[in-house]
């Protein structure tokens, strides 16, 4: 039974006037972080990425949390939501704290603080907690792309990227995930009319002029 209490607590961190949220899905190896530092540049977002989070967390000293991390990105599984959720709700937090304060106020922002969340939510369980207890999202923006295409430019950045799930292994595990597993949290924000989907073949000058004009659509203008 929704009590007047359960539902205020279910009240969330940051209002819908307060913030902008934009979460950005994709398979692996889609061009989330690559796009999402175009939209910093060009929209004044912040970009928050749950997989550099949690690998930032899995190696800072002191975190009760790196071996079971290391061992869910690894198998390409879905880190309890609890973790990530509170890595992000504070990272929010610090960047809205950091501009009040002033710093950074060289940088040009947009009126209403704007955050991309990139590659979350992974479960539809993360969807709704964060929207509950953090922040209602505007729209997600969802690069589609093959399969194949993901391989051979994830196959490419593991010589390089360092990353322990840039190799042929664990890159199917990820897809598998993606398809189970994130697949259903694209689906349901598309019943709810939220989000923008755009084909994330072709070159990335490409593949960015259809994402500004998806996001433009959604109120979203350039700096
Ligand atoms: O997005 P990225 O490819 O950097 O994510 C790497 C890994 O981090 C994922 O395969 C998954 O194991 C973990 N992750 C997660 N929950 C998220 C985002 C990433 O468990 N929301
Ligand atoms: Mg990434």
């Amino acid at each position: 039974m929704a009590t007047e209490t359960s539902i205020k607590n279910n009240t969330p961190r940051f209002a819908p006037d307060e913030v902008d949220v934009v979460f950005v899905l994709g398979g692996p190896g889609a061009g989330k972080g690559t796009q999402s530092e175009n939209l910093v540049r060009d929209y004044g977002f912040t970009h928050l990425s749950a997989g550099d989070l949690l690998r930032a967390e899995q190696v800072r000293e002191g975190s009760q949390y790196g071996d079971l991390i290391r061992n869910y990105i690894k198998e390409g599984k879905i880190v309890p939501m609890e973790i990530t959720v509170a890595l992000l709700s504070n990272a929010m937090s610090d960047t809205l704290a950091k501009r009040r304060s002033g710093v950074d106020s060289d940088t040009k922002k947009p009126a209403k603080p704007r955050f991309l969340i990139d590659g979350f939510p992974r479960k539809l369980d993360q969807a709704v907690f964060f929207e509950e207890t953090v922040a209602p999202s505007k729209f997600t923006l969802f690069l589609s792309c093959p399969e194949d295409v993901l391989e051979a430019r994830l196959l490419k950045r593991g010589e390089t990227s360092g990353r322990d799930d840039d190799n042929i292994e664990s890159i199917k595990k990820r897809f598998r995930t993606f398809i189970d597993t994130s697949m259903p949290v694209v689906d349901e924000f598309r019943k709810q009319g939220k989000v923008v989907a755009i084909e994330a073949v072709g070159t990335k000058e490409d593949v960015y002029a259809r994402i500004r004009e998806g996001i433009e659509a959604k109120g979203i203008n350039p700096l």
